[in-house]
């Protein structure tokens, strides 16, 4: 039994991902069948908000996972909206591993980018599964912050042909920030003036933005040709969503906290308008695509995803001798 507790910050969790995009979408795939397959206790996740304070909040996703992974823990995340002002990351997180033999906490990891990572690996597999052309050259991101830039860097993984990719934000100087500090060999960005535009530009689109409800009502230039990775999840109004072919991460989280796939079941009544499950998607059991329609992605952000990633990382860690050991650390 250890009573050591291994400690990993951020350099040292980026040192270990670097390189490893393929890995990484494995990894998230694999959680997803396991958990769609019963391996997983997964409840639902904890918002803890602040009195008078309708911007903040920190939520915690505890979680276990089974098969090849045998790993509890939880990811503790916060947005603090306001950071962004201040030159902060809106989002910060640590990741708790514990034993599974003695329930002890065995190692703590810098959440940030392993959170970013597990949603941007989402999202690639998404894409690939839903969006179906690999020889994809162009791509939409509106909301120009940390997700979307990971998601891009995992788009790149999946679709090795984009070229192309168009930026829409509330924000010109978020806009101009993303094209500086995501440069890439052989892809330009283009600023666009509103979303009709972008839409009308890519077809592969990926939403990644702070709106708390949806701002989008309709979409003239959205057609069946469309994906849309909705990873903020409350961007498009019920309309949109009942009108799509909707894939989720998982219906029974996914189904809350005022998402549009929640907004859309208090609207309808039902939550018919949902095909399927990301892992079925995958395995070929649920059609990515239904003729007339755009597929939309809506993920939650399951706590499986974040403790199996959270593991892998602290694993090779371990084997390279990358971070701090906090010897003693338990009674
Ligand atoms: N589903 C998941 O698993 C998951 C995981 C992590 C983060 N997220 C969500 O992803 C979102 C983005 O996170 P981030 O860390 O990149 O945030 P961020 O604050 O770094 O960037 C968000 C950007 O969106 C822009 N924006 C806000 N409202 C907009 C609008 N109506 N139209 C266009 N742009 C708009 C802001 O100006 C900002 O530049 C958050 O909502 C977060 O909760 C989802």
């Amino acid at each position: 039994m250890s009573e050591n507790v291994l400690v990993l910050g951020n350099t040292q969790v980026k040192s270990i991902l670097s390189g490893r995009e393929d890995e990484v979408i494995e990894i998230i795939k694999r959680a997803y069948i396991l958990h769609h397959e019963g391996q997983s206790s997964l409840p639902h996740s904890v918002f803890l908000r602040f009195p008078g304070n309708d911007t903040d909040r920190i939520i915690g996703l505890p979680a276990y996972l089974g098969g090849e992974y045998g790993v509890a823990g939880m990811k503790w995340v916060s947005s603090f909206p306001g950071n962004i002002q201040k030159g902060v990351e809106r989002a910060s997180a640590a990741v708790f591993l514990n034993d599974m033999e003695t329930g002890r906490v065995r190692a703590i990891l810098e959440g940030s980018l392993i959170s970013a990572q597990r949603t941007a690996a989402s999202a690639a597999l998404a894409g690939k599964c839903l969006h179906g052309d690999a020889g994809e050259t162009k791509a939409g991101l509106v909301g120009c912050g940390v997700i979307n830039g990971q998601i891009l860097h995992f788009l790149r993984t999946e679709f090795p042909k984009l070229e192309k990719v168009y930026l829409y934000d509330l924000s010109d100087e978020r806009m101009d920030q993303f094209i500086a500090s995501n440069p890439y060999e052989g892809l330009t960005y283009e600023k666009c003036g509103d979303i009709e535009s972008l839409f009308a530009a890519a077809k592969l689109v990926s939403f990644a933005t702070t709106a708390g409800t949806p701002y989008i009502k309709h979409l003239n230039a959205l057609t069946a040709d469309h994906t849309i990775l909705g990873i903020s999840l409350r961007d498009l109004d019920p309309d949109i969503i009942a009108g799509s072919h909707n894939i989720v991460d998982d219906l029974d989280h996914v189904c809350r906290e005022k998402t549009s796939i929640h907004l859309t079941y208090q609207k309808l009544g039902n939550t018919d308008f949902v095909a399927g499950n990301i892992a079925d998607a995958v395995k070929g059991t649920v059609p990515p695509r239904a003729a007339g329609k755009p597929s939309v992605y809506s993920p939650f952000g399951l706590g499986v995803l974040d403790v199996a990633l959270a593991q892998y990382v602290a694993e090779n860690a371990k084997d390279e001798g990358v971070g701090t050991v906090i010897e003693n650390f338990q009674p």
